[in-house]
């Protein structure tokens, strides 16, 4: 686990310095994208101030690069927020795509939806309030792109429902996987490592999917659907 601590006081949330590109490094490849536009940008401050975990600009940019390789048009988010990486997935998606929020708080969703509108992309956004898990279960299609970033104690339920939800091709990214670091305690204690643990290792032994984790800040896995 990286042991820097932040240079700065107040460092954004999504830049927490335990995550796995801490310190020098993770400073570097902040200091290299570039700027968002104003409403991420407003995002990214209100996510900071008030402490609401989102992906942040790095990992953004790996999620629309993949939907963009892969020409995705359809995409099932569980774990939302306030629609910062719906934002990114309805902007990698284009004008004839679609994107499904899911989150469990309807403040969070209200928000949201005032993002999208001054973003310029509700029209390809779905906003769905309530539990992820279970309106993914509901779903008869098959999307291009399914990304997971619920409750972490969650991510083996996610991992049982999503392959017939997905085409073949498509992609399943999961947010986290590396936990700060935390799955490579000889004894994990929080539950949530013990769930993310189990989440890695079915994961990586399914049949289903090709996977990879990315250690970009906390750990990204990419799973291609056989
Ligand atoms: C890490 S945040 C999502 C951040 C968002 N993906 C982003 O990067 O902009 C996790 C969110 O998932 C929501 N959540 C957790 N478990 C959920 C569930 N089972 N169903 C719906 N929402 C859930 C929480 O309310 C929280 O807002």
């Amino acid at each position: 686990m990286a042991q820097n601590k932040p240079k700065e006081e107040g460092k954004a949330s999504w830049r927490h310095y335990n995550f796995v590109t801490a310190g020098p490094v993770d400073d570097y490849l902040y200091s290299m994208l570039p700027e968002r536009d104003a409403v991420l940008a407003e995002m990214e401050d209100h996510a900071t101030k008030h402490k609401i975990p989102i992906v942040g600009p790095a990992v953004a940019r790996v999620l629309y690069q993949l939907a963009r390789m892969i020409d995705a048009k359809t995409v099932f988010e569980l774990g939302s927020a306030i629609g910062y990486s719906t934002i990114w997935w309805a902007q990698a998606v284009g004008e004839a795509g679609q994107v499904v929020y899911t989150d469990g708080d309807p403040k969070h969703a209200e928000r949201a939806r005032g993002y999208f509108n001054r973003a310029g992309v509700s029209s390809r956004i779905t906003l769905h309030t309530g539990d992820a898990l279970e309106f993914l279960s509901e779903q008869k299609q098959q999307f291009d792109i399914v990304f997971n970033d619920v409750d972490k104690e969650d991510y083996p339920r996610v991992l049982r429902l999503v392959s017939p939800r997905l085409r073949k091709g498509g992609l399943f990214i999961t947010d986290n996987v590396l936990w700060s670091g935390r799955v490579a305690e000889k004894k994990p204690k929080l539950a949530t490592t013990k769930a993310i643990l189990e989440f890695n290792r079915l994961l990586y032994s399914s049949g289903d999917f090709f996977t990879t984790i990315l250690p970009i800040r906390d750990g990204l896995a990419v799973a291609l659907k056989k």
